[in-house]
């Protein structure tokens, strides 16, 4: 039978207290309604429905459009009332699934199951018993054990309040029954809403099977109403993912303490330690390690590449047998040839930086194109900004560069080129030369000496400091 699937995401979301519609929420860096769509797109239907309300011209520019349709519900007049809005689309020798924007771990698996057990004169509802039921519509069956109604926790009396088998939202039904049903739905309930889950009894009423099945764990129901919510749903969701790539042989130091918010393609043996941040698409190379507090957005890492503590990489492309860090930051357009090591309280942006090359401390380093073998010294500027444009630097082979030197761009310091510590460099340096921008008139005092704690009278101030400058300012004007 065709299969329909409508998602159920008009909802505000008042409990989240955010202007953001709730199923724009995200679970692992994705939108809740991202995962829900994904999950039904990967039982093939024929058709997906979103039912928008709030926001909804924000929620429906967030996705492809030409996968999707979109029905809105102008007022929230209840689930029941949603399904209403999507039935004109659905034809009648379709099944139709309902699933809800903010319950967004649900697998394919479990859906597939509650598909495969419904009948298609039966009502098919995904179930749970859970430790604590609060909140949820309560599973009323008879003494049969068949399923009789839905309650709402809001209408349930004391008793039915005590059942802990609960109401995932999620069901099937075909669409001739729902065309049915729907028009008697009733909103004289503590909501004043139409709720879906009436349905049920209407079924059970008219001698339909109401059939149930359960997911393959409990947390892929977890739904989303509040960011205390959201947050139980995201921790579940990363241990999940760290569990995936354990068993793939990457050794997440701690599931409890890694944080997936895109894509990440990690090849057996690459370590990734605690409280790592990886956003975007990263691919990371065996035998590789990611240190502590690292934040990994849109990387290529290579083999045997250490990033150390605290290292923060967006955009980088890194050969292998690099180390970076510890506290690194590599912004966009930062590309490493092999064996290249960035020291800590490093810059880079939009670089290329050759083989074997070092920038070990305190360096910024931007809009630059380096060879391979060079040494840049602590300290050492790139003066890429005017005020109005970028310039870029050129660093050749072998170029041996000082401490403290800036590079004032456009630049170009040719091969095997050394630059004294302290430059100031304007112009070319030539290849293979010692380039020294400043006198060397370093000269020593004999009368100064150093100051000592407490050394000042009452009313005057005898620094013998300030002393010694007195005097070299003699000296100087002499
Ligand atoms: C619903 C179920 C409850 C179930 C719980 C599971 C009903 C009446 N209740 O309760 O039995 O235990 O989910 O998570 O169905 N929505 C609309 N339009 C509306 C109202 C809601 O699109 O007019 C959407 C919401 O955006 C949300 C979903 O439907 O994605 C569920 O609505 P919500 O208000 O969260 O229902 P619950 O109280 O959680
Ligand atoms: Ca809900």
């Amino acid at each position: 039978m065709d299969l329909s699937v409508v998602v159920l995401a008009a909802g505000q979301g008042t409990r989240m207290k955010s202007p953001l519609p709730k199923v724009l929420h995200p679970i692992g860096g994705k939108p809740m309604l991202a995962h829900v769509i994904n999950t039904a797109k990967s039982l093939s239907p024929s058709q997906i429905i979103i039912v928008h309300g709030f926001e909804g011209d924000l929620v429906k520019q967030t996705f492809p459009q030409n996968e999707i349709q979109w029905v809105e519900q102008a007022e929230r007049l209840g689930t029941g009332d949603a399904v209403s809005k999507a039935l004109p689309l659905i034809p009648n020798h379709h099944r139709v699934l309902t699933l809800y924007g903010d319950v967004p771990l649900i697998t394919s698996d479990t859906l597939n199951r509650l598909l495969k057990a419904t009948p298609s004169t039966s009502v098919g509802l995904l179930t749970v018993v859970a430790s604590d039921p609060t909140g949820l519509g309560r599973i009323i069956r008879d003494k049969k054990g068949n399923v009789e109604r839905i309650v709402e926790e809001r209408d349930a009396n004391d008793i039915e309040k005590q059942i802990h088998e609960v109401n995932t939202g999620i069901f099937v039904v075909n669409q001739s029954l729902l065309a049915k049903w729907l028009p008697r739905l009733k909103n004289n309930n503590a909501k004043g809403e139409y709720y879906l889950t009436d349905i049920v009894q209407i079924a059970s009423k008219e001698q339909h099977s109401v059939v149930t099945s359960v997911p393959s764990v409990i947390e892929e129901v977890l739904g989303v109403n509040d960011k205390s919510q959201q947050v139980t749903a995201e921790r579940y969701y990363q241990r999940h993912l760290a569990e995936t790539l354990l068993k793939q042989g990457v050794c997440i130091t701690d599931p409890a303490r890694f944080d997936l918010r895109g894509s990440l393609y990690a090849e057996p043996d690459v370590v990734i330690d605690v409280n790592v941040v990886i956003e975007g698409k990263v691919l990371i190379k065996k035998n590789s390690r990611i240190g502590p507090n690292c934040v990994l957005i849109n990387c290529d890492i290579g083999e045997n590449v250490s990033v150390l503590a605290n290292s923060y990489l967006e955009d980088v492309s890194i050969e292998a047998d690099c180390t970076i860090g510890p506290f690194a930051r590599l912004r966009p357009g930062t590309k490493l040839e092999k064996g290249v090591t960035i020291g800590n309280f490093v810059e880079i942006k939009n670089t290329n930086i050759g083989q074997g090359s070092k920038v070990s401390h305190l360096s910024y380093v931007g809009d630059t194109i380096m060879g391979s073998g060079v040494n840049i010294g602590a300290g050492t500027i790139t003066c890429n900004y005017d005020g109005a444009n970028k310039h870029r630097t050129i660093i050749r082979d072998n170029v041996f560069i000082g401490s403290g030197t800036q590079l004032v761009a456009p630049v170009q310091i040719g091969e095997g080129a050394t630059l004294a510590a302290g430059s100031t460099v304007t112009k070319d340096a030539p290849a293979g030369h010692l380039t020294l921008t400043h006198q060397l008139n370093q000269r020593s005092q004999e009368k100064w000496q150093r100051p000592v704690k407490g050394d000042c009278q009452k009313g005057t101030f005898h620094s013998p400091l300030a002393t010694a400058l007195e005097h070299n300012d003699e000296i100087q004007s002499k």
